[in-house]
């Protein structure tokens, strides 16, 4: 089946899946009218409703500003993504597998162990839930909670709950409820609610905290995050990775939160778990959190289908501010506004909202500051305007401009940097570009020629940019071999270099890039990703598909050459030769059934 047909036929059962009125419905407030819903358009501004929903027809059109099409135009242009990615979210919303094949009982096997993941990380919220409400086994937890002034009705709003104290409900009080409920032991395990003793026991990990229930963009809830009660160590235990739960990805809040950030167009990044909870206790709930991580690349980009813009709320502390500087590229990268809001010092937004209230919070945020411009500050800071301090300043200022993404806004931090430093741009331009200025590219024109590729090296190319941990293992399979455009194969080449050097970082390949063609191209894809965001455990998959790829391209043609050879014997009349080249042919095949 080719691609474009299987694609073509996932697009039809989504849609058909798909309740359009139900879509909407989550985020346009739909009235019915007669036959038909109607609302105010998302798209315009409007005070009476001319934005209408057909549930029978699967469409939407609005006799205000024009706007209309189906449950996909509807995604994409709302959440402004295109459409693999609206394709994706439809898909995971209802169920339905995006893979281009059959699956093989191996994927059927690992599709019902992350269900047995969800199933326990659900019933695990429930039961601490249940436990925060036990008048005996909850008492510490809520009056904990009641002291930091978290009130009954964000504890219950945030499924906030807690794991009792072992003194008083044994070692595996959770373990022993889930296991009777069904779930492997092996479940909780790889959830990581219970920990495996070496002698077969088992108990539970998270005990005596208070358990925040982290959920993924759905809503299901993936892992936790435990605070302890009180002081000791450490004082967050988070969830170990598993497969429902890629740490680096999840924003503690932004499920809850993802309307009102809609609504404002504004998330606010806060740094603790707490922050976020007492914002909200004080009505301000756009707030998110990462799990004690610098941004990522990834938490940005899940911001973007939410909002223009994101606020970092930090603390006056050197952490918060370095944490900062570092997510300057991603969010040059990912094309949404980041400033900074600093707070006074000594103080978090937590402590901040109790002392001053939600209108402080919110006039900070009003004078929050372009990051670019706040980092520039903050090395002036540091450094002094001096020559050697301006020298300084530039040596930083590369090292975040080099990891930026987008040719255009590099070249406009630049030209924005030299200019507030009164140095020319050149300064900003060595290292492995020493002494060269690339000239500006249009990214969209020169990767176009990359567009001509043949789809399966195009693919190779974009699976190895983004994913450059797997080019050893495609490296052995053969790859250089394997393929055959002089672009793919210097690409190839040089990652080829990159990696005996151990770099491993995506954006690390820019560094080394010399060609300004290929540079936009890599910076294209980078900026877009592939078609199907993928998690670990498709990019596994997709690495081995590869490996299969490779090998098959390197049998294939050796086949096809033996054959070559094999019939030039045959003109020859070369008994002798012929039948070494068939049984070396037979060989060969034998072994591609037996690998
Ligand atoms: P904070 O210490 O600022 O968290 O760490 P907080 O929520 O404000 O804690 P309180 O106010 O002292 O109760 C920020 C975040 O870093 C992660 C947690 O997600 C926390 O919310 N963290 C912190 C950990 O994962 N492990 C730790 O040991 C500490
Ligand atoms: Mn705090």
């Amino acid at each position: 089946m080719s691609v474009s047909t299987s694609r073509e036929s996932v697009k039809n059962t989504v849609k058909a899946a798909a309740d359009i009125a139900q879509v909407i419905g989550e985020v346009v407030e739909l009235k019915r009218a007669g036959n038909r819903l109607t609302g105010l358009c998302p798209f315009h501004a409007e005070k009476t409703p001319s934005f209408t929903v057909n549930s029978q027809g699967q469409f939407f059109h609005c006799f205000g500003c024009g706007e209309h099409g189906d449950v996909f135009a509807f995604v994409m242009k709302y959440h402004r993504l295109d459409f693999p990615e609206a394709l994706t979210l439809l898909a995971q919303k209802y169920g339905i597998e995006l893979a281009e094949r059959q699956l093989t009982e191996l994927e059927k096997l690992q599709l019902r162990r992350r269900e047995a993941l969800y199933e326990a990380n659900e019933a695990a919220a429930i039961a601490y839930q249940q436990c925060l409400r036990h008048p005996k086994l909850g008492k510490v937890a809520r009056t904990y909670l009641d002291q930091r002034g978290v009130p009954d009705e964000i504890a219950e709003q945030y499924r906030l709950g807690c794991a009792p104290d072992p003194e008083q409900a044994g070692w595996s009080w959770l373990s022993d409820q889930l296991l009777a409920r069904g779930l492997s032991k092996e479940t909780l395990i790889q959830a990581g609610l219970a920990v495996g003793k070496e002698r077969g026991g088992h108990y539970d990990r998270f005990r005596a905290r208070i358990m925040f229930p982290l959920a993924d963009m759905t809503g299901r809830v993936v892992a936790f995050g435990g605070r302890i009660l009180g002081d000791g160590k450490p004082k967050y235990l988070n969830s170990p990775e598993s497969p429902i739960f890629e740490k680096s990805r999840l924003l503690f809040g932004l499920h809850p939160h993802r309307e009102a950030i809609r609504r404002q167009r504004r998330a606010l990044v806060v740094e603790g778990n707490f922050d976020l909870l007492l914002l909200a206790v004080h009505g301000i709930n756009n707030a998110v959190a990462p799990l004690g991580t610098a941004l990522t690349r990834e938490h940005i980009r899940a911001l973007r289908g939410y909002g223009d813009e994101a606020v970092l709320l930090f603390d006056a502390d050197a952490a918060g501010l370095k944490a900062a500087m570092r997510s300057i590229p991603y969010f040059l990268a990912e094309q949404i506004e980041g400033r900074v809001a600093l707070l006074p010092a000594g103080h978090d937004p937590d402590s901040y909202v109790r002392a001053e209230g939600p209108e402080a919070i919110a006039a900070l945020v009003a004078a929050a500051r372009p990051l670019a411009e706040f980092a520039f500050d903050a090395l002036v800071r540091t450094h002094g305007l001096t020559l050697t301090g301006k020298n300084k300043i530039i040596t930083e200022l590369k090292e975040l401009i080099k990891d930026s993404a987008q040719p255009d806004q590099r070249a406009l931090m630049v030209a924005h940097f030299s200019e507030k430093l009164g140095v020319s741009p050149g300064y900003f331009q060595s290292g492995p570009l020493a002494g060269r200025h690339p000239p500006p590219v249009k990214a969209m024109d020169a990767a176009e020629g990359f567009a001509r590729l043949p789809a399966q090296e195009r693919h190779l190319l974009e699976f190895l940019i983004l994913y450059p941990e797997y080019f050893a293992e495609l490296f052995k399979a053969g790859l250089v071999d394997a393929v055959r455009e002089p672009a793919t194969r210097r690409l190839i080449d040089l990652m080829s270099r990159m990696d005996d050097k151990g770099a491993r970082q995506p954006e690390q390949l820019l560094d080394h890039v010399a060609d300004t063609d290929d540079r936009a191209y890599i910076v294209q894809v980078l900026t877009r990703g592939l078609p199907y965001e993928a998690g670990q455990e498709q990019a596994r998959e997709m690495c081995e598909a590869l490996v299969y790829w490779v090998r098959s391209t390197l049998h294939k043609r050796a086949s096809a050459e033996l054959q070559e050879e094999i019939r030039r014997a045959e003109n020859l009349g070369d008994k002798g030769l012929l039948m070494e080249l068939i049984s070396r042919k037979q060989e060969m095949e034998q072994k591609k059934r037996g690998s």
